[in-house]
């Protein structure tokens, strides 16, 4: 079997809000017709319209859901807040040749009798899983869920959120979810900045102090190139960076294995540098793979 047929640019992009609407397409696909599937929560930019491309290249549609979830919010974040600029996103996927919008409402999704969480242990001990108590389930969750609606043959995550990447392909192996976990690369600003929904509500001089974090990674992992080893040298490299950028907290700076996200003294075998500062009350995170 050769490629399949990427649909093109100009055909009109379908919009689901319910679960059903979505399951009585789905099901009106051929048999052996793939599906690539890059879950969001909206506010669209080109790290999510990446996702787009990959799996276009790959399978014969491709579905975006657009979703603000709230069981992956703290209390103290910001879930009321989350630009929602549903048109514009929308008219992002039609451009990006992408086939359906899985865009679901709270209240259908997660019923007032919603009792069922899905966790994966072990790998959320470190970086966001402990700044974020709660959050990687609320994540696990939701992603199980479209997952089931959804139907993919693979799915895409970017590699800016790390931590929940593997943790989504952990799930999907200790759980025989049958789909392939593509990971694709950090977009970045001209300036290194990862692009980010939330950047929206950095201010300009905000944005410009920002630019430390891929700075000090880039700075680190050239290090790592040259020989460095040492979790501590490396995090010193990069803290030292984003302290002159005058953050207004840094939340963690951390050397992790990838294989078990626990921080360890001498980098050994693949490993992420990793980041979470706040730039006024933003919190931003960022990354580089040590492999
Ligand atoms: P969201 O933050 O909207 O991100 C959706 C996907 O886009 C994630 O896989 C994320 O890693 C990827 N992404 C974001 N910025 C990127 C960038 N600069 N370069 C490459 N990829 C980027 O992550 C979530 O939503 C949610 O947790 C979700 C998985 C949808 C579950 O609610």
């Amino acid at each position: 079997m050769g490629r399949p047929t990427p649909r093109p640019r100009s055909d009109a992009v379908e919009i689901f809000t319910s679960i059903e609407g979505y399951r009585a397409w789905r099901n009106g696909l051929a048999p052996d017709a793939t599906v690539g599937f890059a879950p969001t929560m909206g506010a669209l930019h080109p790290g999510h319209l990446r996702l787009v491309a990959e799996s276009r290249k790959a399978n014969a549609f491709t579905v975006v859901s657009v979703f603000v979830n709230p069981l992956q919010f703290g209390p103290a974040e910001d879930f009321s807040r989350y630009p929602r600029p549903f048109d514009e996103d929308v008219r992002l996927c039609r451009e990006a040749g992408v086939a359906a919008v899985f865009a679901p409402e709270a209240a259908d999704f997660y019923p007032p009798d919603f009792s069922s969480y899905c966790e994966v242990e072990g790998l959320d001990e470190f970086l966001d899983g402990a700044s974020r108590p709660g959050h990687f389930r609320g994540v696990c969750t939701v992603v199980l869920k479209l997952f089931n609606i959804v139907k993919p043959r693979r799915a895409y995550f970017g590699q800016k959120d790390i931590q929940q990447a593997l943790i989504l392909k952990k799930l999907v192996r200790d759980l025989s979810v049958d789909l392939e976990m593509q990971i694709v690369p950090t977009v970045r600003e001209a300036t290194g900045l990862a692009l980010s929904s939330r950047n929206v509500y950095l201010t300009p001089d905000e944005k410009t102090r920002a630019t430390a974090l891929s700075r000090g990674l880039f700075l680190a992992r050239e290090a790592w190139a040259r020989g460095e080893r040492s979790a501590r040298a490396l995090t010193g490299i990069l803290r030292s960076e984003i302290e002159s950028s005058r953050p207004a907290r840094i939340d963690y700076i951390e050397a992790v294995s990838q294989a078990d996200l626990r921080p360890a003294e001498t980098l050994s075998g693949p490993s992420v540098l990793a980041v979470a500062a706040f730039y006024g009350k933003t919190r931003l995170i960022d990354n580089v793979l040590l492999d």
